[in-house]
């Protein structure tokens, strides 16, 4: 790849982590994008518009500028699209990965900038560490469902395929939840039957994805390690999963640190998210349902 001046376009996935018992291990690409157009400026102009438009900074400490200008640096390259035009889908602070594909998209604008091609395992890594959660970085970069081990030398990791015919209900409500404050209620020590009961289930819940086995969902999608302690930060957990069970959900979670819900269906997916929605209104807390497919092919760039 040559350095070049033209301008190009960043598709960065909106990414659920977790999966209920996959804390900090599994993590899935959404159909859904944050959008950033890049052009080049000697100056910094940024322009934000859709979700949380009027918070998102418009200068140099905009998430996805930020990633990009520091990545250049380590690149040793100076970057030179600092013109953003940024159309924001994902939901900030709802636990839909909307920081990490900021991150990501910075990232690789900072090599196409350059003129330089970064090997995906190199990106992830920075990504990893300017970001902090590889569970969204990664399924954001490459798409589909991930595992992901944290290893000392980095995030090792693979691919699940995830089915076809699966359908997939989000619900989000209004009250955000920074990820950091909901890391901050986790216990520093499991006990040891909660351990073996989310090894259990998280080995159980690829195994199902893999075979399209839904039968076992509900009880793989269980989770002892993180939702029981969020709970108290979200407006209405359980009954959300509850509704999303009643309405015909063949599994449901918290996605990420929340508080949006993630849930699967076999059909009427568009049912289980207004079941979901329902319950958290019914909470006093207002809230948005969508259907989504998985992205498979993670962060797109065009021109390619
Ligand atoms: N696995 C992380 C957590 C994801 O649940 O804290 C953050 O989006």
């Amino acid at each position: 790849m040559n350095r070049s001046d033209q301008p190009f376009a960043i598709f960065a996935p909106a990414t659920s982590a977790n999966l209920g018992p996959g804390f900090d291990t599994l993590g899935l690409a959404l159909d859904l994008y944050d959008e950033y157009r890049f052009e080049v400026s000697e100056t910094t102009f940024v322009e934000v518009t859709g979700e949380a438009a009027d918070e998102t900074p418009t200068d140099e400490s905009n998430l996805v500028l930020d990633a990009a200008i520091r990545y250049s640096r380590i690149l040793g390259a100076e970057f030179r699209h600092r013109s953003v035009r940024q159309v924001s889908r994902i939901p900030v602070s709802r636990g839909l990965g909307s920081s990490a594909a900021a991150t990501v998209a910075g990232i690789v604008a900072a090599c196409r900038s350059a003129g330089i091609e970064v090997h995906h395992s190199k990106l992830i890594e920075q990504a990893t560490a300017m970001e902090g959660h590889p569970d969204n970085v990664i399924p954001a970069l490459t798409g589909g469902l991930s595992v992901i081990a944290q290893a000392g030398s980095g995030p090792v990791w693979t691919k699940v395929p995830f089915p076809s015919d699966l359908q997939i209900a989000i619900a989000v409500p209004e009250t955000r939840i920074e990820t950091d404050r909901a890391r901050s209620v986790l216990p520093s020590k499991v006990d040891f039957a909660d351990a073996v009961f989310n090894v259990s289930r998280a080995a159980l819940l690829v195994s199902a994805l893999q075979r399209s086995d839904y039968s076992v969902l509900a009880e793989a999608m269980r989770d002892r390690l993180h939702q029981p302690h969020r709970s108290p930060l979200h407006p209405a957990l359980s009954e959300m999963m509850e509704a999303a069970y009643d309405a015909g959900a063949v599994g449901a979670a918290l996605s990420g640190s929340g508080s949006a819900m993630i849930a699967f269906a076999e059909s009427d997916a568009e049912g289980v998210g207004a079941a979901m929605r329902a319950a958290c209104e019914a909470a006093g807390v207002s809230c948005e349902s969508f259907t989504t497919h998985v992205c498979s092919e993670g962060l797109r760039v065009h021109p390619e």
